[in-house]
């Protein structure tokens, strides 16, 4: 399973870079706002930073949502690295948009997913990367971690080669869960990433190995 990290910040992508463990980073219009990123130059310079800092899969999101627009957008930002994915969100033109991209050697990730309808769509465009949002459907009562489970056998059925990349992830359970199902990837906040390094009996266990250690050495 890869890990990415969901963020725009590059000092906690630098810290899961450090870990060892980071595949890739999703970024979207949200994430760029909190880090106070505006205009064409500076939003460009700061996705150019990011693919500094990782090996590769920066995904990057248009802010279009007309075709022309997205396209626009999106050769543009595929420009400014090769580990640049383009994300696009799960509306019509944006289908389109994937399908376009894809016969362009362009990556996608198709962004806002929710259904396994539209996560067919997204396959069946040629994305890269669907991402079905777990946290928000969970936000509305509805059981974010069953769309993984349809999407991964739907995919299945049909050898799709585009990767599941569990997005919205909360906490540490939804991210062993999507393991289980056998989601390709999961984003998630840092704090999600270090969290797994965490065990009380670890913890203690360490204590008494260290005291141990101590008492025959001192
Ligand atoms: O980047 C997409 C997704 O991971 C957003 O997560 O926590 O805002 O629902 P969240």
């Amino acid at each position: 399973m890869k890990f990415f990290i969901d963020t725009a910040n590059l000092n906690e992508i630098r810290e899961a870079y450090d870990l060892g463990v980071l595949d890739g980073v999703t970024t979207n219009p949200s994430l760029m706002a909190k880090e106070g990123i505006k205009g064409d130059a500076n939003v460009k310079a700061h996705y150019k930073a990011i693919c500094n800092i990782v090996d590769q899969n920066v995904s990057a999101e248009v802010i279009a949502t007309d075709f022309d627009g997205i396209m626009r957008e999106g050769r543009e930002l595929a420009k400014i690295d090769d580990k640049i994915v383009v994300k696009v969100p799960m509306i019509r033109d944006g289908v389109k948009a994937l399908k376009k991209f894809s016969s362009e050697g362009i990556r996608t990730n198709c962004t806002l997913v929710f259904s396994p309808g539209q996560a067919i769509l997204a396959a069946k465009a040629g994305a890269s990367y669907v991402s079905p949002f777990i946290g928000r459907l969970d936000d509305i009562s509805q059981d974010g971690m069953e769309l993984i489970a349809q999407i991964r056998l739907i995919y299945d059925n049909y050898s799709y080669g585009t990767e599941i990349l569990a997005a919205s992830i909360r906490h540490t359970i939804h991210l062993i869960k999507c393991a289980e199902i056998g989601a390709d990837v999961a984003t998630c906040p840092l704090k999600v990433i270090t969290d797994l390094l965490k065990h009380p009996l670890t913890d203690s266990g360490l204590e008494k190995f260290l005291a141990d250690h101590k008492k025959v050495n001192s």
